[in-house]
């Protein structure tokens, strides 16, 4: 999509809208008030709305109109984004080409969120569908009036850079399990590298066996497809601070073995959503001028049923030596995630985050749209908290309660895969990769959510790119 800004809204623009912001009482929330006058009349009359989120559109031949009703208080940022993320999915039918958007006087975190309201509301998955015509139009520009806010372009480009991660990290959640696994994935690495994201390197199978990562493989041998360890290095000169992102990219969670009903199928083509929060942070740093090194690492692998595959009681010695004992199959998240949080050692990083579609009972704690988040340590996770909740990208602090260690206990190893009751699961598994992170600090973020089961102001249903936006954003605060 196209950025730009502008004082006055040429008079001859085909397609185009502008979005005008009003509180409930029809005033202007940012511009000037005679951009009400072609509203009031109905203001007046009663047919414009009262509550939040209530659109008014009012065709013209010339430039079109959107007014947005941000209620009755003070409109905040998370306002703004989902308004506009509101106003966007409104006037694709209506094949609009320009959205103007008089932003002035806004404060920054409002301005970000009403270029994430269009560049993450807009957001459609289309690859697989034939009939290109049929499919909603996509907005080709966006045109904002910045006066008074102390933003400039080009923060307002890295935003939208930033969201183009985020939009990343949906395509690759939604795109159907035949075509992407391990190796379509790592792929992806290879061509972001040419593209000049980042170093990519691929760790095939034998490059994995030498790794001795064998909690990993013991999750892909019962699939015909390969596993890769994919790992992307943005390094840039005079790095301040190093940060290791660790994603899960189970292509496709069948359970294996403690296969998953039916019903709970589908959905697990997004049980790759780690890896592509992963991929989303890692395709944006370049373009934003990241001054950190992050490495990005990608385990991924399919679980499935087969005579090949991992039986529930087999023994696998991990990476860091630790035995595991894996008695449920559908436990895999944890078992990639335990190698690849011993690779990250090698990188000696200030802080390693790891994301995940880990445990349905996350779900079950905090609903369909919040994430949990664990560490050991707390400044991290007080600034994913607060990022997060800002963003409108929520995460929220499990306790990594020590009482609980012993429900992992296994009758013949050091750990069993998954705790010997059915309650607290998302903490239980926060405790076993601990045992895997012990030399650095760690924040362990279980986006189950992201898989979103329904869609939102600025979300599609089925992956939402959970922890893009907040992780970037969190770089600075740690540095
Ligand atoms: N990928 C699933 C978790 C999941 C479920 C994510 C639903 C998103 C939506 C994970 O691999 C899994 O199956 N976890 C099990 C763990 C259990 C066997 C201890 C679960 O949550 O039931
Ligand atoms: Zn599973
Ligand atoms: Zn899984």
């Amino acid at each position: 999509m196209k950025i730009t800004t502008y004082k006055q809204i040429p008079a001859k623009k085909k397609a185009a809208c502008r979005l005008v912001f009003v509180n409930s009482k029809g005033d202007v929330l940012a511009g000037p008030k005679k951009l009400a006058d072609d509203l009031t009349p109905f203001v007046e009359n009663g047919e414009f709305g009262k509550s939040f989120g209530t659109p008014f559109y009012i065709p013209s031949t010339g430039t079109r109109t959107l007014y947005m009703n941000m209620g009755e208080k003070k409109a905040t940022a998370i306002q703004f984004r989902r308004a506009t993320g509101k106003a966007v999915k409104l006037l694709k039918p209506k094949n609009i080409k320009t959205l103007y958007i008089d932003c002035q006087g806004l404060d920054e975190a409002s301005v970000r969120a009403v270029v994430e309201g269009v560049t993450l509301g807009s957001y459609d998955y289309l690859d697989y569908k034939s009939d290109k015509d049929q499919a909603p139009k996509s907005l080709e520009e966006m045109s904002l009036n910045l006066k008074n806010t102390g933003v400039t372009l080009k923060k307002v480009q890295a935003w939208s850079s930033i969201s183009d991660g985020v939009n990343l990290a949906r395509d690759l959640m939604l795109q159907p399990p035949n075509d992407l696994y391990p190796e379509t994935l790592a792929k992806k690495a290879k061509q972001l590298e040419k593209e000049g994201c980042f170093k990519a390197q691929i760790l095939k199978q034998p490059e994995i066996e030498k790794e001795n990562m064998n909690a990993l493989l013991s999750v892909s041998q019962g699939s015909e497809k390969a596993p890769r360890f994919i790992i992307m290095d943005y390094n840039p000169k005079g790095a301040k601070k190093t940060f290791v992102l660790v994603g899960k990219a189970v292509t496709f969670d069948s359970g294996g073995l403690s296969l998953k009903p039916s019903s709970a199928m589908p959905e697990m083509k997004g049980d790759m959503g780690g890896g592509a929060t992963v991929f989303g942070i890692m395709a944006s740093l370049e373009k934003i001028q990241c001054p950190h090194r992050v490495v990005g690492l990608v385990p991924s692998v399919e679980n499935m049923p087969s005579g090949t595959a991992t039986r529930p009681s087999d023994v696998v010695i991990s990476r860091a030596g630790i035995s595991i004992e894996i008695n449920n199959t559908d436990a895999e998240g944890r078992l990639i995630l335990a190698d690849a949080l011993d690779y990250a050692k090698n990188f000696k990083p200030d802080y390693v985050i790891d994301y995940a579609t880990l445990t349905g009972a996350c779900l079950v704690a905090l609903g369909p749209k919040i994430c949990g988040i664990m560490g050991n340590h707390q400044k991290l996770v007080d600034a994913m908290v607060k990022v997060g909740y800002s963003l409108d990208d929520p995460f929220w602090q499990l306790p990594l309660e020590e009482d609980y260690e012993a429900l992992l206990k296994s009758d013949v190893a050091d750990v069993s895969n998954i705790a010997n009751t059915r309650w607290g699961g998302t903490i239980t598994a926060g405790l076993f990769l601990q045992r895997f992170a012990k030399d650095y600090k760690w924040a362990h973020c279980d986006i189950a959510a992201s898989i979103l089961e329904k869609p939102d102001d600025f979300n599609p249903k089925g992956g939402s790119g959970a922890g893009v936006r907040t992780t970037i954003e969190v770089f600075d605060k740690m540095s």
